[in-house]
């Protein structure tokens, strides 16, 4: 059996009295892209600083490339790389410079041709000798991402990788991730953007209120929120209240406001027509309709509003 990338068991992390993780479980399977969502204040920077040896936990277990975070912090350390929310870049210094320092204090054998390949993998060819207070924060973060793979770490953390960029440099960001993962790496990420997540990941984990309440492939996530919904608009109240009447004996409405009307239907084409067919009975013509699919904010929604009570 291959061993898990990353395991985390019963982890537990106090700051005073605020108990930011209180039994954090999960595992991460080598070459696969882990996202770890939560709100802000999660957590989630916690897990990525027990995990790369920063901080250590209160209890609870956690292992990296096969070795334990408290007892071999050093083997831990050559395995993995840290990219945070802070570029660890130096502003005076150009992008092959930063890259070639990085290699000479990492030891590689040929720090000018790693330089050079990174610089080409991460399309800073051409900007490879200005400056990096000259650059854009995509290019900074695509340099700081640079600068944490040399020395071919097999796991790579990334602390909200896309948080603050546009959307152009964020789409980079995603296939350079992507990327990564193709060529073997496994990838460690937070993020508080569920399209993020649903995007790369191959494995999602909801922290919440400090602990892991939903771990799966993005498609067993949304089968957590009923599919097949369809929404309608009406005209008015009184047509939004006739087609309640129409239906509501038969299917379950899922949501009502304003003048829209959800409806749950199973994604089954016969219930679907059914209820097109009562609208049509009771005279009624919306004014518009949808197919809603489920999205992951769905479920994190339909999640985190179930568990607020247990605090
Ligand atoms: N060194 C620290 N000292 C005290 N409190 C901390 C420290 N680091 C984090 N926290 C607190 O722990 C909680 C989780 O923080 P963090 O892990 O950074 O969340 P996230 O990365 O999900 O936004 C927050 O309430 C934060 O204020
Ligand atoms: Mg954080």
């Amino acid at each position: 059996m291959m061993m898990p990338a990353i395991t985390v068991s019963e982890l537990e992390k106090s700051f005073k009295k605020n108990a930011v993780l209180r039994g954090v479980d999960f595992t991460v399977e080598k070459g696969t892209i882990f996202a770890l969502l939560g709100s802000n204040g999660a957590g989630k920077t916690t897990i990525i600083n027990i995990l790369t040896t920063l901080i250590k936990a209160d209890a609870g277990n956690a292992t990296v490339g096969g070795f334990d975070v408290t007892k071999s912090p050093n083997k831990v350390r050559q395995h993995i790389s840290l990219t945070g929310q802070f570029a660890a870049v130096d502003d005076i210094l150009t992008a092959r410079e930063n890259l070639e320092l990085i290699g000479d204090l990492r030891h590689v054998s040929n720090s000018t041709q790693t330089a050079v390949d990174l610089l080409q993998k991460f399309n800073l060819t051409d900007a490879a000798d200005r400056r990096v207070t000259t650059f854009s924060g995509g290019m900074r973060r695509r340099l700081d991402i640079a600068m944490s793979l040399i020395g071919s770490p097999s796991i790579v953390f990334l602390d909200e990788p896309t948080n603050g960029l546009d959307p152009e440099a964020r789409n980079e960001m995603w296939q350079t991730v992507r990327t990564l993962a193709k060529n073997g790496t496994t990838v460690f990420l937070t993020t508080q953007y569920l399209d993020e997540a649903d995007e790369l990941a191959d494995t999602i984990a909801v922290l919440h209120h400090g602990k892991i309440i939903a771990n799966g492939t993005v498609s067993e996530l949304k089968q957590l929120v009923p599919s097949g919904l369809v929404r309608f608009t009406f005209h008015d109240e009184k047509q939004l209240a006739t087609a309640v009447e129409a239906l509501e004996h038969d299917f379950s409405i899922t949501e009502k406001h304003d003048l829209t009307l959800t409806v749950e239907t199973g994604g089954n084409t016969t219930k679907i027509a059914e209820v097109f067919i009562r609208l049509r009975d009771a005279k009624l013509e919306p004014t518009d309709f949808s197919q809603q699919i489920p999205t992951l904010d769905d479920v994190f929604f339909k999640l985190t509003s179930n568990k607020t009570e247990e605090k």
